[in-house]
């Protein structure tokens, strides 16, 4: 089983070795910080801010089907500011299209009487329903990431993943692991993660389901990374190759910086 080819970090030079830990180092600090930025971007999009679900997932990429903010604020905390026939004719606006015309014909005099007591935009929390405009930003369809938007993000991560992942697996090729096509997978699996996560996104834009394979793409990534860096780390420093692969594995013979070992039974 010799392989000229293959150089086990033991075999390599302490300076390699150097910048391969650090590089590793820096990476894995990026990669900490990005799961905090997926984190802090998605968590809450479901109305649930304490931590990240599928539902998160779904509802950045294909929007919220359920109502607008504005019905479920009438249905919820604001409901008891209205008498309810008023606030029919504030649902039935919404339903047909929210029109500056029905805005002013129908809704303006019942938000004028209802609502601007606090909606007059003197607390800055509280949503500004003083005219038309202000009340046309509560009742937006929440449809999710646009396509351009998608597209800006998809690009940077081709390109960004990609650097990242041909560093690490290079540094990783020099790593010892049995079976080989265990190490094959591992190198192989976030270069195709990356594209099944990114053509999830369109996917799950229209079929919310596909969620589940931008959170398996992720995971599958995550995990790959993390054997990769691990195993990297720890045959960098703190390992010694078996006996009966040392020579080959480490390819020592073949540069002939140190003789061939002479097992007793040979002698
Ligand atoms: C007595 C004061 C008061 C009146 C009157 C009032 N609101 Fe509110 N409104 C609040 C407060 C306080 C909040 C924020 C707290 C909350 O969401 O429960 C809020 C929140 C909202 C929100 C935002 C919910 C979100 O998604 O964050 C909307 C939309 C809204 N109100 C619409 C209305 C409409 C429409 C009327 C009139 C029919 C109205 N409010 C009347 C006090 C008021």
């Amino acid at each position: 089983m010799s392989n000229r080819h293959f150089f086990h970090f033991t075999a390599l030079p302490l300076s390699t070795r150097m910048v391969y830990t650090m590089t590793l180092l820096v990476l894995g600090t990026g990669y900490l910080f990005a799961m905090l930025q997926v984190y802090f971007s998605h968590a809450g999009l479901d109305g649930n801010a304490n931590n990240i679900s599928a539902e998160d997932i779904r509802t950045a990429y294909h929007g919220s089907e359920s109502d607008t903010r504005l019905e479920t604020a009438l249905k919820g905390p604001m409901s008891e500011m209205l008498p309810a026939e008023e606030r029919e004719v504030i649902f039935k606006w919404v339903k047909d299209g929210s029109t500056k015309d029905g805005y002013e014909q129908q809704v303006m005099p019942i938000v004028e009487s209802r609502c601007q007591a606090c909606h007059d935009g003197s607390n800055p929390h509280l949503p500004t329903l003083i005219n038309y405009e202000g009340i046309s930003k509560v009742v937006q369809k929440d449809s999710g990431a646009t396509i351009p938007t998608l597209v800006r993000v998809s690009h940077i991560h081709l390109f960004g993943i990609t650097f990242i992942f041909f560093i690490v697996s290079s540094i990783f090729a020099h790593a010892y692991m049995r079976p080989l096509w265990l190490k094959c997978v591992v190198i192989v699996l976030p270069f195709l993660t990356i594209l099944t996560d990114i053509f999830s996104w369109y996917l799950t834009k229209w079929i919310p389901g596909f969620a589940w394979f931008i959170i398996g793409s992720g995971a599958l990534m995550g995990i790959s990374f993390t054997i990769q860096w691990v195993v990297s780390m720890w045959q960098m420093w703190f390992y010694s190759l078996p006996e009966e692969i040392e020579e080959c594995g480490g390819a020592l013979p073949v540069l002939g910086l140190k003789p061939p070992k002479v097992k007793t039974a040979d002698v």
